[in-house]
């Protein structure tokens, strides 16, 4: 039983991340140990309720969810609403949902990176997994075990050309990030995580999997949104799913190969904000801190998904 913490920016992507790990949590796969959150989709506040009322839906309202730092590092937070909608969830309003006792005061920063240091103390093999921006992470400092969803390496970035979403609205936090690794950091990026799509047909099969587990009745209006959104961008009427292929990878749950590179990212630029460069090569002359994923079997994803998803106990 693998031991995962979770620190997710919930939108709608990560609630698929979330809902399959639940879904592997159930199945006594993994020891989903907790979830804190990050702003980026929607601000940090909105992403914890979000998160909250993920895994309430999937059963799991004992496990712990709490936000994390509030805004980025030194930039201003942007949010995207119109890539999650208004509170995150697509067309989903989740409601208020019970955070933290912390919440509805002014919430001690530190109770998050107490949760991150007990788990991190309690489970020797401790998986993190990020699937917004780096905030939580820089804050925090070297992390062992740790699967980041972000940035684009030769490949279209989608917020800038050059730099993908999570490493632009912290860019500081992700340049941090890698900076301080004491190993390297399992690197999930755009060129391989918009592989992994959902359409309608696709979407389907994934709520019959789930039968009649009450997340599934959220879902059509959750990626209609996102279908929408991705049809406006050219991208045809699907979704990308890249924290869900992101989890499964720091899962080892689809196979996937990696190369080891030296990752920096461009903090300070106004034009090259958030741009990350990975080094092949030994140009820089600096110790490797990533592993960067540079395939990945997305037909293998999208069966794990349905397997997980399948509650009957066979677990096949
Ligand atoms: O660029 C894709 C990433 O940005 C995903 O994590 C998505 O949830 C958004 O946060
Ligand atoms: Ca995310």
């Amino acid at each position: 039983m693998i031991p995962v913490l979770i620190d997710c920016d919930t939108g709608i992507d990560d609630a698929l991340a979330l809902l399959y790990l639940a879904a592997l949590h159930q199945k006594g796969e993994v020891n989903l140990v907790g979830a804190t959150t990050t702003a980026g989709n929607v601000d940090v506040t909105q992403t914890a309720i979000n998160t909250r009322w993920v895994l309430d839906q999937c059963g799991l309202g004992h496990i712990p969810v709490l936000p994390g730092q509030p805004v980025p590092l030194k930039v201003p937070l942007t949010t995207t609403p119109e890539t999650h909608g208004e509170f995150g969830l697509g067309y989903i309003n989740p409601g208020p949902q019970h955070i933290s006792q912390h919440l509805n005061q002014q919430h001690s920063p530190s109770n998050w990176q107490d949760l991150w240091r007990d788990a991190m103390s309690q489970h020797a093999d401790l998986r993190l997994i990020v699937t917004g921006p780096a905030t939580n992470l820089a804050t925090f400092g070297p992390t062992p075990r740790t699967t980041l969803m972000g940035g684009t390496y030769l490949y279209p970035g989608n917020t800038t050309p050059t730099a993908e979403w999570n490493t632009w609205v912290d860019p500081h936090a992700a340049k941090t990030a890698f900076a301080q690794a004491t190993e390297p950091i399992t690197v999930c990026s755009l060129g391989v995580t918009e592989r992994l799509t959902l359409n309608p047909d696709s979407l389907q099969l994934l709520i019959d999997a789930l039968s009649d587990a009450p997340i599934a009745s959220y879902l059509p209006e959750m990626l209609r949104f996102y279908f929408e959104f991705h049809e406006s961008q050219g991208e045809g009427y699907l979704a990308q799913i890249h924290d869900l292929l992101t989890v499964m990878i720091a899962l080892g749950k689809a196979p996937f190969t990696t190369r080891e590179v030296t990752v920096d990212v461009e903090a300070d630029s106004e034009l090259m904000r958030g741009t990350t460069v990975a080094d092949m090569r030994g140009h820089w002359g600096r110790e490797p801190n990533a592993l960067l994923v540079d395939d990945a079997d997305v037909t293998a994803a999208h069966a794990e998904l349905l397997r997980a998803a399948r509650n009957d106990s066979k677990g096949q």
